[in-house]
């Protein structure tokens, strides 16, 4: 069989009929008729049914083909011929014909996979195979496996479209892509670098860039003008929901423009590429300030597919009896509140006062909150009684309320405290309610961001990073109130509460730039030694510019409407950072450390102490319990007396390796106490929010996601 032939499965249609074909690929499901085989073979463009019939086939090939097995690798050779009626799969692109197979060969067998991969039934008429619920980790440590799955395949295939249409569009619009380097110097994008030891130049490192911010600054101060990357950053952070260790970017610079001239660029670019994906965005994309964004979504990048916008009373209650709210009045705090409109019979006052005001609110750092309930006309909640007549009459009006409407409010001394608690209610009780529309996009750009946030240390640190222009340059870099109200020329491109993109005009006179360096709290030496080299580009004629960075797959998985980034990565590592599939990271041998000059830092050996303590700090890592300096010996010597008791009961017993039992998982309760069964739990109410139920289990979140 010359394999170069080959069709692609998926490519086959009835115009084919008749026409002797060779495929190749990998048997996706198989059913034995006694006598007639039936395979569906899979390869990267789809499905189509090979059938064994031994008056078509020689014996040979139909033992062989008695042989196969999920996941064997074949080539195949036989005639296209149409299905029998009443026996084709409409879910098939395929299914109006198959392949009678004149020739077999296995070209690697397979060991039976540890998951299913195969999605299409073999039976017309059922759509999906019973999909097996699958670990995330067996996943993406077999991910070679589990990117046979067509699902998982397409996602790579749109990445691919994707990444053709951004280049294609940036061409045409003159940017030139340049490669910028990846052992380099530290870039401060504000999260932890990754660093490489120098085998060369012994205890110096290497870091792995954060964003190629630098370098795309110099190619401007070099004369490219246009430049974009599909570029990979490193950033050792906390995890989050959409957040990896590496990640991907669209990044790009321009010099001699305006933040109009990215806006437009860039709604273009955003347009083209969710075009890919079959969805039209709505233009223009808005724009809203950042402090707009807070003060009536508590987000910086706030979700616009729905209303629930904030509405500030705090002045409704500026002489209210009310203690409690009197008290925050007096210490210059704030009133705001969400009116959710016709959702009381949702919002009973038990959900309202029980889980809302008792728990779920305070667990968004707000001490309470206050709801009322429009009924009959009027105002009811447990604390109307505290409120004159003339506040609840105004609150009326200011919400504009109607019969059904529930009003929540949040009331704290501090702004930042009630923004941000009643953010976390809107997208909780808009989940909750299904009030955020599905297959709706609401693109935005938030602007005008502040330049500079308050540090713990009474100074400031650069709210995006230190090269983005302030709106004006006459400030005190001494001065910690004027530098906290100074804005930025930055702008993100956010949608549907995404960030999905970020950037900045910069900063290209060098006196500025000292003066921001001046106001970050670094010295005159520091900034050298940090930051010499880009500055001294500064001196040579530096262009105005700016750019932006989009987080590709972030953007590919939204485009995609998939709940995770990690499904748009080929080998995505997974929630604790590392690796299932190679197992990274992973120690290294004493020798390799020697030879870049790491064995002996700080003289110290990786004797056994050291290693206790390396394992320690693993565990309390990934049982997320801090261990504090004081806990850490005594946990060492616990550590360390267990090990010597597995040595002692395995000498005795006679055995080599120490035998470590893991006990099962049980139920713990207090001597004395009784369990009591929750009506709710049975009812089904207590977790009805739960993703998906299993074998009279709720699946619930997983501790990151
Ligand atoms: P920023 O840090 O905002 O800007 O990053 C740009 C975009 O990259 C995406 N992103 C991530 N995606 C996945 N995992 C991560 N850990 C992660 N971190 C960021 C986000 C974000 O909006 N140099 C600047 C850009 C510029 O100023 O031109 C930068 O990197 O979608």
């Amino acid at each position: 069989m010359n394999l170069s032939q080959r069709r692609f499965c998926n490519t086959l249609t009835k115009a084919d009929v008749g026409n002797k074909v060779i495929l190749a690929g990998w048997v996706d499901a198989f059913r034995d008729h006694g006598g007639l085989l039936f395979i569906h073979l899979r390869d990267r463009s789809g499905l189509v049914q090979v059938v064994f019939n031994p008056e078509q086939a020689d014996a040979a090939t139909c033992r062989t083909a008695e042989s196969l097995r999920s996941e064997f690798c074949v080539a195949v050779s036989g005639m296209v011929i149409d299905r029998t009626p009443g026996t084709e799969n409409p879910h098939l692109d395929t299914g109006t014909i198959e392949v009678m197979a004149q020739t077999l060969k296995v070209l690697a067998d397979s060991a039976p996979p540890p998951f299913q991969i195969s999605e299409k039934e073999m039976v017309a008429g059922s759509v999906t195979a019973t999909r097996e619920d699958v670990s995330e980790e067996l996943r993406l440590q077999y991910r070679y496996l589990d990117l046979r799955r067509p699902s998982i395949r397409n996602n790579m295939i749109a990445r691919h479209k994707i990444y053709q249409c951004a280049r294609r569009f940036l061409d045409e619009r003159d940017f030139v892509e340049v490669e910028t380097p990846m052992l380099t110097m530290s870039t401060p994008e504000g999260a932890r670098d990754y660093l490489v030891p120098s085998r060369v130049h012994p205890h110096n490192f290497y870091a792995l860039p954060q964003s190629p911010q630098l370098f795309k600054q110099l190619l401007m101060v070099g004369g490219l003008e246009r430049y974009f990357q599909i570029a990979r950053c490193f950033r050792d952070e906390d995890l989050r929901p959409n957040r990896q260790p590496e990640f991907t970017q669209i990044d790009l610079e321009a010099s001699f423009i305006d933040e109009e001239f990215i806006y437009e660029l860039v709604e273009e670019l955003t347009v083209r590429l969710f075009a890919v994906g079959g969805i039209e965005l709505p233009r223009p994309f808005p724009r809203i300030t950042y402090d707009e964004a807070i003060d009536t979504t508590g987000s910086d990048k706030p979700d616009l597919r729905f209303g629930l916008r904030f509405v500030d009373v705090t002045d409704i209650f500026s002489d209210t009896q009310y203690t409690i709210f009197r008290q925050i009045l007096k210490r210059n705090g704030c009133i705001k509140g969400i009116n959710v409109k016709g959702q009381s019979e949702k919002l009973s006052k038990n959900v309202l006062q029980n889980e809302y005001a008792k728990t779920i609110v305070p667990s968004f750092g707000a001490k309470g909150m206050t709801w009322m309930r429009v009924e009959n006309g009027t105002l009811e909640s447990n604390i109307v009684q505290f409120f004159s007549d003339t506040e609840l009459e105004n609150l009326k009006t200011r919400f504009a309320v109607e019969e059904g409407d529930v009003l929540l409010l949040i009331a704290d001394a501090s702004y930042d405290l009630v923004t941000s608690a009643l953010g976390q209610l809107r997208l909780h009780i808009a989940n909750r309610l299904g009030l955020i529309p599905k297959n709706s996009w609401a693109p935005a750009w938030v602007t005008s961001f502040p330049l500079f946030e308050a540090t713990d240390e009474g100074g400031v640190s650069s709210k995006h990073h230190p090269f983005t222009a302030p709106d004006r340059t006459d400030f005190d870099p001494h001065n910690i109130n004027d530098l906290l109200a100074l804005k930025s020329r930055a702008y993100d491109l956010v949608m549907n509460g995404e960030e999905l993109g970020g950037g900045s005009i910069r900063i290209n006179d060098r006196t500025l730039q000292r003066k921001i360096f001046t106001a970050l709290g670094l010295t005159e030496e520091e900034t050298r030694e940090k930051f010499g080299f880009f500055l001294r580009a500064f001196d040579f004629g530096a262009p105005p510019h700016g750019g932006l960075a989009l987080g590709m797959d972030r953007l590919v998985a939204m485009i995609l409407q998939l709940p995770s980034i990690r499904e748009v990565i080929a080998f995505p590592k997974n929630r604790s950072a590392s690796c299932p599939l190679t197992g990274a990271p992973t120690p290294v041998a004493d020798k390799q450390l020697a030879e870049l000059s790491l064995l002996n830092l700080g003289n110290q050996s990786r004797g056994a102490a050291a290693q206790i303590t390396d394992s320690i700090s693993t565990l309390s890592w990934l049982a997320r319990i801090a261990v504090n300096s004081t806990e850490r010996p005594l946990i060492e010597k616990a550590v360390a007396e267990a090990d010597a008791l597995a040595d002692f009961a395995a000498a005795n017993a006679g055995s080599e390796e120490p035998m470590r039992t893991v006990a099962p998982p049980a139920g713990q309760r207090r001597p004395g106490d009784t369990a009591i069964a929750n009506s709710a739990a049975a009812a089904g109410e207590l977790l009805k929010l739960a993703p998906a139920t299993k074998g009279g289990y709720y699946k619930v979140a997983a501790v990151m996601e």
